[in-house]
């Protein structure tokens, strides 16, 4: 089934400590930023690419992406000052019809398998999440004195991708934007709108990257998956 999808990559990348966009460093030789793309222009579901950029940084995605041999269409659009502006101003140019996914740019570890079921759900029921059930006990703290023990079984961590009917996506951000709320993720926004959302569960490979040990983590798992590859081969 065909999607698009819009990927915010207009952060500043402040706890990543690098001083510049975190997007732009390299793994495996290859800018975060590209891995990430890789993705989405490999699969043949993706019709179109929103990447949504600060504006002065564009000159430097448009360079790199000449490097590039993708034929996915990428598209670019203006971001904003917090990542759900940036995500609304994607969407904004995106076409008004069927799937539109919402991946992080700083997520380059989701997988093929992972986004086609995500599709298929949220084809179905016009929202679905990507989640991993929590593995920490989580507790609710005030003032460093422990308010409660959260039950962990009811509890999922949530990551991206997020895919939605065109529609649903439009209206939660511009009923967030009319009452002035600001959500974490998109399902927040579709949630508070009144949407029922599904989860498909994931794989803890696709962390953000987010802090600088991240990075570490991100290296293991493309030492992984070349093992993978080369026993496969
Ligand atoms: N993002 C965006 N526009 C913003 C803020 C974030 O497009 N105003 C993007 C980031 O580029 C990233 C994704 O949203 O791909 C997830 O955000 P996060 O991991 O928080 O990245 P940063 O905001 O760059 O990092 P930090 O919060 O540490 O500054
Ligand atoms: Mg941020």
């Amino acid at each position: 089934m065909d999607y698009q999808v819009i990927i915010p990559a207009a952060g500043s990348g402040k706890r990543m400590g690098a001083g510049y966009n975190k997007l732009f460093l390299e793994l495996a030789g290859r800018p975060i930023i590209f891995h990430t793309l890789d993705v989405f222009a490999s699969d043949p579901a993706c019709k179109k690419i929103i990447l949504v950029v600060q504006s002065a940084e564009e000159e430097w995605f448009l360079q790199q992406l000449g490097k590039e041999t993708y034929t996915t269409e990428i598209q670019f659009a203006h971001g904003g000052t917090e990542r759900q502006h940036s995500v609304y101003n994607g969407l904004k140019s995106a076409l008004p019809e069927g799937v539109v996914l919402v991946h992080d740019g700083a997520r380059p570890f989701i997988e093929h398998d992972t986004i086609g079921e995500l599709i298929s759900v949220a084809t179905k029921s016009g929202a679905a999440i990507v989640a991993v059930p929590v593995k920490d006990t989580i507790k609710k703290v005030k003032d460093l004195d422990v308010v409660e023990t959260i039950e962990r079984s009811s509890l999922w961590q949530v990551q991206t991708p997020q895919a939605f009917h065109f529609s649903v996506l439009y209206n939660a951000h511009a009923r967030a934007e009319a009452e002035h709320f600001m959500g974490t993720d998109e399902a927040s926004l579709v949630e508070r709108a009144g949407y029922s959302v599904k989860i498909v569960q994931g794989d803890y490979d696709n962390i953000k990257l987010t802090t600088p040990e991240d990075l570490y983590f991100a290296e293991a798992i493309l030492k992984k998956r070349h093992h993978k590859r080369e026993e496969r081969n």
